[in-house]
């Protein structure tokens, strides 16, 4: 099967301010299967609270009352549609749950899409072509490239920084030109604010030797896969979304994150544990 996101790739970063030539080639959508999650779970546990309410001398009253309080809650948030509920300002801020007690742990995925913010403009840097990335990513992204090109490998750059405008056009602007419903696009694009794109820390890739695979899964036909294959980690870059991932995101050998400092470790992993809440 043969999967082209060169629509994509037209609208990447490099490309926004041009306008949306209607004409391109706008390739075929992945297949994978429909988004399955674990929606967002109430959590029970609320230790400073628990050990507050024993505290009292009136325990027994305060326990009733705590019951009685707990039982409210619990039945407001089985009760509001799951699109209405509140996201916790810690994870609008940060992208993660990070706030200790906070007792709102909604998953916060859409269509098996994780939520990511915009890296700051302060935080991106220029890797050439028009593209950007984050300065820890930028460096060792150039030293791999530099070290591919010296075994004869050409690594190119197809996007990388995606900010959230950019992501609405590829989501609802390609997905309407395709005539796609919000599920179907979700197979092969990230909504906005749910792409790894916003970060700063991934990339896409192309091999300049066989540019027909770009964006394409035979692209781990190529020489470039087989050599990141074999030497991304040494530059701190892993493959998001390998065959069979957890999110049941489609396969994409093109698509990179660099994962060699704490915040970017953090960005991606603390966002893949809301998924098990
Ligand atoms: N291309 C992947 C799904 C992303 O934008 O995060
Ligand atoms: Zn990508």
């Amino acid at each position: 099967m043969q999967y082209s996101r060169t629509r994509e790739h037209q609208l990447s970063n490099s490309d926004r301010s041009r306008p949306a030539n209607k004409s391109a080639h706008l390739g075929k959508a992945e297949d994978i299967p429909a988004a399955l999650r674990n929606g967002g779970k109430a959590r029970s546990d609320h230790p400073k609270s628990m050990v507050a309410s024993k505290q009292l001398p009136l325990g027994g009253i305060a326990i009733r009352l705590g019951i009685l309080l707990a039982g409210g809650a619990a039945f407001t948030f089985a009760t509001t549609p799951r699109d209405s509920r509140t996201t916790p300002t810690s994870i609008a801020s940060t992208g993660n749950i990070s706030e200790p007690g906070s007792q709102s742990t909604t998953t916060d995925n859409v269509l098996n899409h994780l939520p990511y913010l915009e890296a700051p403009d302060a935080e991106l840097v220029s890797i050439g072509g028009g593209y950007r990335l984050r300065k820890a990513a930028a460096t060792k992204f150039q030293s791999m490239i530099a070290a591919a090109r010296s075994n004869g490998v050409n690594i190119t750059t197809i996007s990388a920084f995606r900010s959230v405008e950019d992501q609405k056009r590829l989501f609802f602007g390609v997905g309407a030109e395709r005539g796609q419903q919000p599920t179907k696009r979700a197979e092969v694009s990230a909504p906005p604010k749910y792409s790894e794109h916003h970060t700063g820390y991934a990339i896409d890739v192309g091999d300049s030797a066989v540019p027909a695979t770009n964006l394409n899964q035979n692209f781990d036909t190529t020489p470039a896969y087989k050599w990141l294959k074999a030497n991304a980690a040494t530059y701190s870059f892993e493959l998001s979304f390998p065959k069979d991932n957890i999110q049941k995101v489609s396969y994409e050998p093109w698509h990179w994150r660099f994962v060699g400092d704490i915040n970017s470790l953090e960005t991606f992993y603390k966002a893949h544990n809301l998924k098990s809440k």
